[in-house]
Parts: C-alpha cells; sequence; structure tokens
C-alpha cells in the first residue's frame, strides 16, 4: 500500500489586514461581538494587485522555495477557487505559465465553494494512489478572497489568502488515510456569489445549520468508510473555518455524534481544536484554502508534539457538499514544519484604517478593467498589473 498525503504546505497572505476592534467601532457594534463571538482578530484585505491569481502563484512559489521540492516533478496542478478571475480561463492555467511547470501536466481549477480545493486534494491522492503519477508530484493550490457586502452581517468574515500542497507519496507532514472518505451532499441555497457580482450573497444563520447538517453527514459517512480498521482515537481535529466560532459550534456537534455533552466537548477543545485556529482568526475566511490553513496553524504550532497521531479532517462548501476524512502526523513533521516556516508571511502586514479598506473595497469594481499599472512589487513577486486588450497581465514570471 502506497503512503501518500501532503508532502509540504505553503501560504500567502496580503500585505494589509483590518483589526476587528477597528471595525466593530466603524459599524457601531461591540468589538466583543467580532473578537469573541465570531472568533476573529483580523481579516486580511486584498488590494487589486493581489489578485486569487497572484496570491495563489506566491503561496505555489513559496512551496518550492522552503520545501526544496522540484517543479519538474510536477504532473497534476489542480486550484480551488469560488473567486476565480475569468469563466474559461482556469487560475491554474496562470499558475502552470507563472511557475514554468512542465508541458506534461493535467491543469484545471475545481469549484465548489469552499470545497475546491479538497476537491484538488483528494483527486491528487487518487491520482497517485491510481498509479497515473508514476512517480510525480501534484500542485494544489487554494486561492480566494472573501467578499460580502459592506456593513453586512458577513462583514467580519471575509479574509484573503492561498495555501498551497504538495501531494506526494512519502508525504512528509501528513500522510492520508486513502480512500477512507465520508461524503455529503445536497441542493440548498445557503452562499452563492451570482455571475454579475463580487460579493457573495449568503443566508448566515441558515448557513451555519447547513454547514451542521453536512457534519452530520459527511461524519457519519466516514464513520461507516472507517469500519474496525481505523479505530484509533483522533488526537486533534481540524475543520472548515469561515470564522473561528463555527469551528467550536462544529467541535460540540462532532461530541454529540460522538454521544458526548457540551462539557465535555468544551473540555477537548482547547486541546484538539485550539491551535488550528490561530492563523485563521489572524487572516479571516480564505474560502477553499480555511481547511488548510488550520492544518497549517496546527503544525506551526504543534507538529513534533503529535508525529505519529491521527488528525480528522473537515471540509466543506456551500451549496453544498463536505467531506471527513483524516490522516497521520508523519514522524520528521515537527522539524521540516520548523524548516517551512509556515507563519513567515503574516510577519510585517500593515494594518488598515476603516476609511483605507473602504477605498480598496470601492476599487474592487474596476480592478478587472484598468489599465496596466507600472508599480515595484518587490523581486520574484507575482502581482496583477491590469489588463491590455482584455488579457489579464502579472508581473513575476519565472526566467
Ligand atoms: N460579546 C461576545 N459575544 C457576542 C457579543 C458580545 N458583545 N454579541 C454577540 N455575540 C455572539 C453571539 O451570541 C453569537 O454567538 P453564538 O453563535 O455562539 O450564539 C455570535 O456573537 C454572532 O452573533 P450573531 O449570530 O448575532 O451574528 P450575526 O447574525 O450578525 O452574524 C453570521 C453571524 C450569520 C455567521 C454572519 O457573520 C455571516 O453571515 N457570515 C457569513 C456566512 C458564514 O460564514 N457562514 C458559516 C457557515 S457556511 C460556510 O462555512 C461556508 C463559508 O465559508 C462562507
Amino acid at each position: 500500500m502506497k503512503r501518500i498525503g501532503i508532502d509540504a504546505i505553503a501560504l500567502a497572505v496580503p500585505e494589509g489586514y483590518v483589526e476587528l476592534a477597528d471595525l466593530a467601532h466603524a459599524r457601531s457594534v461591540s468589538p466583543g461581538k467580532f473578537v469573541d463571538g465570531l472568533g476573529v482578530e483580523r481579516m486580511a484585505v486584498a488590494r487589486a494587485h493581489e489578485d486569487p491569481v497572484a496570491l495563489g502563484a506566491n503561496a505555489a512559489r513559496r512551496l518550492f522555495a522552503m520545501s526544496g521540492a522540484d517543479t519538474s516533478r510536477i504532473g497534476l496542478c489542480v486550484v480551488g477557487t469560488e473567486t476565480a478571475v475569468d469563466h474559461s480561463k482556469p487560475i491554474a492555467a496562470y499558475l502552470h505559465g507563472l511557475l514554468a511547470l512542465p508541458t506534461a501536466c493535467r491543469v484545471f481549477e475545481a469549484k465548489h465553494a469552499c470545497f475546491g480545493g479538497t476537491a484538488g486534494l483528494l483527486n491528487a491522492v487518487d491520482w497517485i494512489a491510481s498509479g497515473s503519477a508514476r512517480g510525480r508530484q501534484a500542485l494544489v493550490v487554494c486561492t480566494d478572497v472573501a467578499r460580502y457586502a459592506i456593513g453586512s452581517a458577513g462583514e467580519p468574515t471575509q479574509g484573503a489568502g492561498a495555501v498551497a500542497l504538495l501531494v506526494s507519496e512519502n508525504p512528509r507532514l501528513v500522510e492520508l488515510e486513502v480512500g477512507v472518505t465520508g461524503s455529503y451532499a445536497r441542493d440548498v441555497h445557503d452562499f452563492w456569489r451570482p455571475l454579475h457580482s463580487k460579493e457573495a450573497v449568503v443566508d448566515g444563520h441558515y448557513s451555519v445549520q447547513c454547514y451542521l447538517d453536512a457534519l452530520t453527514g459527511a461524519y457519519e459517512a466516514w464513520r461507516h468508510a472507517c469500519g474496525t480498521d481505523y479505530s484509533e482515537p483522533i488526537a486533534r481535529r481540524c475543520y472548515h473555518v469561515p470564522y473561528g466560532k463555527m469551528a467550536k459550534k462544529a467541535h460540540r456537534h462532532v461530541m454529540a455524534l460522538e454521544g458526548k455533552g457540551e462539557a465535555e466537548a468544551d473540555a477537548s477543545y482547547v486541546e484538539e481544536v485550539g491551535t488550528s485556529l490561530r492563523l485563521p482568526a489572524q487572516i479571516g475566511n480564505v474560502y477553499t484554502g480555511s481547511l488548510y490553513l488550520a492544518l497549517a496553524s496546527l503544525l506551526e504550532a504543534e507538529a513534533s508534539r503529535i508525529e505519529g497521531k491521527r488528525v480528522a479532517l473537515f471540509s466543506y462548501g456551500s451549496g453544498c457538499t463536505a467531506e471527513f476524512f483524516a490522516g497521520r502526523v508523519a514522524s520528521g513533521a515537527g522539524a521540516f514544519s520548523r524548516a517551512l516556516r509556515l507563519a513567515e508571511p503574516l510577519e510585517g502586514r500593515r494594518r488598515y484604517t476603516i476609511p483605507e479598506y473602504e477605498a480598496i473595497r470601492r476599487a474592487d469594481a474596476d480592478a478587472d478593467r484598468r489599465p496596466i499599472e507600472s508599480a515595484n512589487f518587490g523581486a520574484g513577486t507575482v502581482a496583477f498589473l491590469g489588463v491590455e486588450g482584455e488579457r489579464r497581465v502579472y508581473t513575476g514570471y519565472t526566467e
């Protein structure tokens, strides 16, 4: 049986963020509601040049630079996103060019709200398990800019960023339990984004219920798939994190499915879920990358302590679909996570004032039509410069 899973992870975030306490003051809301009630401290805000292509390419660049992986070994490149930049040309095609990936490579974009990244990951695992990879590796990039209307209930649950995953045999971070996943799907209108809009539409409280219903379905399907082969206890749990409190609700829900009460759930929450929420609380919702940002946060905080231990993962995509699956933290993952310096992209970020953030949001409307800007974005950084003859132009191509 092949050992397959996540070999390396890297993040990219925009250069600036909004402090949720500042946003609360500006919206005449108690800061306690956003910071404690939703469990978010800061949300990343993307400027026009930090579009999902640029964020995804910068995360992938960092992945290769920090892990020592070789782009010439990539045979599959999947981008999960729900904030695509084109109805036809996938972000994966831009990444293929920006990273100079081999021409003998399967390249596509996957969409199902926040599930797109998991669709890419599980597809990559199956591609390796089937033998199609023939020794090659897969690049899976989750990249999004989460936008809700200014002043809406969803506004404090925005964010932006990308998570790049290298998927391979003999993974250095997390070995996944291949073929043992629990799926769930149902046609619902909890969250969506009409073709004419850059902002998502959401039926907020209903979306929370849809997430929990999907968690029940996926968890029960996973337990059924596990049978008696995987009875070993779960040491840590990573959930899709639209905002930190949702992970707490999810954890209580799973504990109830396991026959445990609220007090018992809350007692295990700090140890089993707590460290996975540190980075999400500093970045906000990154949609497709959210579960993998939680995993990166867990590994950054305590990979060495949990080597050999089992971790459960829950991915939710509105609309909706979900998957529950598990893996084991690889031996040596502690030292390798430290070498990857997973949280480094968050250092030195700029705190935007609320008027600066609102000006960035107003500029979004024309961002995809603006003429090319010449600006210095730093050597090796991928940035969206503007549009020329309906073509999107990026700086930072690999020589
Ligand atoms: N101090 C501490 N806590 C406070 C507080 C205070 N001063 N004031 C309120 N709170 C608490 C509330 O009690 C509540 O906690 P509980 O959920 O534990 O009851 C919490 O703060 C939020 O308060 P409200 O429910 O009143 O907040 P709201 O109605 O304004 O909005 C929301 C909440 C519906 C989640 C909204 O932020 C939203 O629509 N977000 C976008 C949708 C979303 O993220 N859905 C999640 C599931 S769907 C999904 O996961 C896909 C995806 O990525 C989008």
